[in-house]
């Protein structure tokens, strides 16, 4: 039986793989051979193309549409109206369907409402995008960036807290507890294991 909801105006094309306890709302298209993991939500108007994988517990709002070469891992949140691209450089009178660059979203990342990322770029672990903004380039993991082109300003904890690093280059979530640290330009976080070499 099938033990994931999807809602009577949606489309689901026949092949594509839903996970349990998955939600796919109103008007909503997900093609034959995408795959969705588990405990995921689509809301209003979200379209899934070929070949796309989420993970799971992946939430994305109203009106995103996520094309083929884009990937996102578990616990991605995508806000309203974000955008993705798959040709860097489109013309309508060239083909570019085997020039798609990849765009992969990694574990825990969160892109704000009516952000723009342009294709080819990884988004790191737990990075945050700011609303509005335009990524062109890779984003760190717990790196937050905003703005059009977007700039690093800070770093955000896996709660969605800003992290403020102190001289020892340790930050610690005031939501969680959880503490964080920053070596040659990089966020890792330290709860539950050793601080690694710096
Ligand atoms: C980025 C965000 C998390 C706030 O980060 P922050 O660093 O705590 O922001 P602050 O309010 O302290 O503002 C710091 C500066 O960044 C600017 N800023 C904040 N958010 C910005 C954004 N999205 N784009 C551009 N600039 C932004 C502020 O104007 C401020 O600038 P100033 O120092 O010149 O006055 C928040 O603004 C945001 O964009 N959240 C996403 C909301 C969203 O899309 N939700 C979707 C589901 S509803």
């Amino acid at each position: 039986m099938d033990n994931f909801f999807i809602h009577e105006t949606a489309i689901v094309d026949a092949g594509a793989t839903i996970g349990s306890g998955t939600k796919i709302w109103h008007f909503c298209h997900v093609m034959a051979t995408a795959v969705i993991g588990e405990n995921c939500i689509l809301g209003q108007n979200v379209f899934v193309g070929s070949d796309v994988r989420l993970g799971n517990q992946v939430k994305v709002q109203n009106n995103v549409s996520l094309y083929s070469g884009v990937e996102c891992e578990d616990d991605v949140f995508l806000g309203p109206s974000m955008v993705f691209t798959n040709v860097f450089n489109p013309r309508s009178a060239v083909n570019r369907k085997e020039e798609f660059r990849k765009t992969v979203v990694r574990k825990g990342a969160t892109i704000g409402a009516n952000a723009t990322i342009v294709c080819g770029t990884t988004l790191g672990r737990y990075c945050f995008v700011g609303a509005g903004a335009v990524v062109t380039r890779d984003v760190p993991d717990y790196a937050l960036v905003v703005g059009n082109p977007a700039r690093q300003t800070g770093w955000m904890s896996e709660a969605g807290e800003k992290l403020t690093f102190g001289r020892r280059q340790i930050a610690q979530c005031p939501l969680s507890g959880e503490t964080y640290q920053l070596v040659n330009g990089q966020v890792s976080k330290l709860s539950g294991r050793e601080p690694e070499e710096a």
